[in-house]
């Protein structure tokens, strides 16, 4: 027999676990409150020690990354934030393939950067997006001709069901615009604790999207610019549109895009262009621009739907308003509350319903919310 005691005292909580972290300075929005506890786990063994702990416990966990893509409710996280700061990057070669891994944890611009210097073509588009590793393939993140996606082979999880780390390939991770099953099906199932990569040793640069070929060209870039010449072009363009995380750059103080890009089908697609047409919002010959999506569906870009819809650049309301350079960010002025953020977001997102007939949905994550408080802008 062992001696104990009734009731069995709380189980110590994990090394390194913070109580009553400030979330805010921990985000590029700046905006929300603290997490009642905060843990940076620097290995798979402590994210583990960290759920089996909160499952204890009986709190909630929530995951946060580079904080590029979040915005934090005023009441914070009443549970354990985990940051899966798992680090390190190794690859191995087979042929004109290189297969690149990286830790959760390790800075996304960080491995674009060093897969560019070495002449890894696949990544050189993602150039300059914050944040973490383990959060591009939730989102499928995406820029100037590339998704995540179109390289990742494996993501690896913590399966929290059964405790073990599974390896998703490409097909299972169901990668689409913005969207993987790990934002569907596998929402709080698994946690992402490694991506792995397979790019073209001295492969040419993805020179798809139009901005970019035209600032190519008016850069006096040849017909084939390499990875690095690349690179440079998509840094320019963010650093133009406040989409590069700069010191001093108040346009900055947001996460990214606000909303995703509308994807009309064919029906929802005449619908929105008669109600533009008819709204008298084109210039003489000027046409909606839009890009093809899968399944032949036709992207509308947000920002110009916001835009025509009335609400300019740099404008809004006293602590928030929209980027002075990008009509898709929206920016904390300086002392935003979460509230505050999702007021002026709810009347984007009406004034564009109201005006065009389509419905803007956010991009960024929600932490710390009520379903009920949010689930007119999520929709779920
Ligand atoms: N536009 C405007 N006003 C603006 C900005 C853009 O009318 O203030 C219109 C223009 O017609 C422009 C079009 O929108 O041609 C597209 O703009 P942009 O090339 O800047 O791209 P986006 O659709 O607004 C998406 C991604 C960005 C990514 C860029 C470049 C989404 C939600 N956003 O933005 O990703 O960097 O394409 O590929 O898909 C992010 O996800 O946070 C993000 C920054």
């Amino acid at each position: 027999m062992r001696r104990s005691t009734f009731p069995p005292p709380p189980p110590r909580a994990p090394e390194g676990v913070q109580e009553n972290v400030l979330l805010a300075p921990r985000t590029t929005l700046c905006v929300g409150g603290p997490a009642a506890h905060f843990l940076e786990a620097r290995d798979e063994t402590k994210v583990l020690e960290a759920l089996a702990w909160a499952r204890k416990q009986g709190i909630d966990v929530a995951f946060l990354g580079g904080g590029s893509n979040v915005l934090v409710a005023d009441r914070g996280f009443d549970g354990l934030v985990l940051r899966v700061a798992i680090g390190g990057i190794n690859h191995a070669m087979e042929g004109d393939r290189v297969t690149l891994s990286a830790g959760a944890g390790v800075s996304w611009d960080a491995l674009v950067a060093m897969a560019v210097e070495h002449g890894w073509a696949g990544l050189e588009c993602l150039s300059g997006i914050p944040g973490d590793v383990g959060a591009a393939p939730i989102q499928n993140i995406g820029a100037y001709g590339q998704e995540a996606g179109d390289t990742i082979t494996f993501v690896y999880c913590i399966d929290r069901r059964s405790g073990a780390t599974v390896g998703i390939d490409r097909a299972g991770c169901r990668f689409g615009y913005r969207d993987s099953i790990f934002k569907r099906r596998g929402r709080g199932r698994f946690v992402v604790v490694g991506v792995t990569f397979s790019l073209q040793r001295n492969g040419p640069a993805t020179v798809r999207y139009p901005e970019l070929e035209r600032f190519l060209r008016s850069e006096g870039a040849g017909a084939s610019p390499s990875l690095a010449e690349v690179r440079q072009a998509v840094l320019e363009l963010r650093r133009r549109k406040s989409m590069l995380l700069e010191s001093g750059d108040e346009n900055a103080r947001s996460a990214g895009s606000f909303f995703v890009n509308p994807t009309l089908d064919e029906e929802e697609w005449a619908r929105a262009r008669a109600r533009i047409e008819a709204a008298g919002v084109l210039g003489g010959g000027e046409s909606i621009p839009q890009f093809p999506a899968s399944g032949g569906r036709v992207k509308v870009p947000a920002a110009w739907l916001i835009e025509r819809a009335g609400f300019h650049k740099g404008s809004g309301e006293g602590t928030v308003g929209l980027s002075t350079k990008h009509a898709l960010a929206i920016v904390n002025r300086g002392g935003a509350t979460a509230e505050d953020i999702l007021r002026f977001a709810r009347r984007l997102r009406d004034g564009v319903l109201a005006r065009f007939g389509v419905r803007l949905v956010p991009e960024p994550v929600f932490l710390g919310f009520q379903p009920h408080e949010i689930e007119d802008l999520v929709g779920h």
